[in-house]
């Protein structure tokens, strides 16, 4: 509605988004991913940015079409390249989401040459670093570090976990072991939790639950 268009209540606040998978090489014709479309991260992009937000998408690779609105849009490829975009712009944000799909693992040693398939049952792998918990211990007062939690059991439990040990101020979960919403999905439907308060929103398409999610920011934070 036009309501909802002129609505800026995000006016003069920097926001930070990632969006969409990371992608660890293993070789040239191999890498090692997570599931993501990163319609959920562009969705919260564009809808900060339409309520007057000055918006930073980082994104890994993705399908989607880059937002016409946003301007600043930053492409990574790796984790270690996410952690990096992030901390260039993180001081300057008022608000940082991670809605990125972060790989968990990556490859010890990346082989310029292409490895034969019987070398690669073995590859040596370590994790990546966790870049929101960086986040977390670095954030100053003000500063609100909105994270996601992909789970498919104990689901409050685990996501409860995750916002007290990343020091997040918000976090919303999914519950990926849904078929009818979440990953390469139009829909979803997601519960926010902060250390207080618990907000379930209801399944819908994800340009929704992105308004959804910035009305319950705004609201709960200013
Ligand atoms: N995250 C991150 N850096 C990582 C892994 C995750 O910043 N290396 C962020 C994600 O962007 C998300 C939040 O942490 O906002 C939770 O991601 P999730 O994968 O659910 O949590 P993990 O801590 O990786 O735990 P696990 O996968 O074991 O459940
Ligand atoms: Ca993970």
């Amino acid at each position: 509605s036009e309501y909802l268009l002129s609505k800026k209540d995000f006016m003069n606040k920097k926001v930070l988004v990632t969006a969409g998978p990371t992608i660890e090489k293993i070789d040239p014709v191999r890498f090692l991913s997570n599931r993501s479309s990163g319609r959920m991260g562009y969705e919260l992009a564009i809808e900060f940015a339409n309520r007057g937000a000055d918006v930073t998408l980082i994104s890994g690779p993705t399908n989607l079409e880059p937002p016409t609105t946003i301007n600043k849009i930053v492409r990574i490829e790796s984790a270690e390249e996410l952690r990096q975009k992030v901390l260039e712009h993180f001081e300057d944000s008022d608000i940082i989401i991670m809605t990125a799909a972060v790989s968990d693992l990556r490859i010890k040693n990346y082989s310029e040459q292409k490895l034969k398939k019987d070398k690669i049952v073995n590859l040596e792998m370590e994790k990546n670093p966790d870049i929101i918990k960086e986040l977390g211990k670095r954030k100053r007062d003000g500063q609100i570090l909105v994270g996601f939690a992909a789970e498919t059991e104990n689901l409050k439990e685990n996501a409860m976990k995750k916002l007290k040990e990343k020091n997040m101020d918000m976090i919303i979960l999914n519950d990926v072991s849904r078929k009818d919403v979440g990953f390469e999905k139009e829909e979803n439907e997601v519960t926010i939790f902060t250390s207080k308060e618990e907000h379930r929103l209801e399944k819908n398409h994800k340009r929704i639950i992105a308004g959804n999610i910035c009305d319950v920011i705004f609201s709960t934070f200013f």
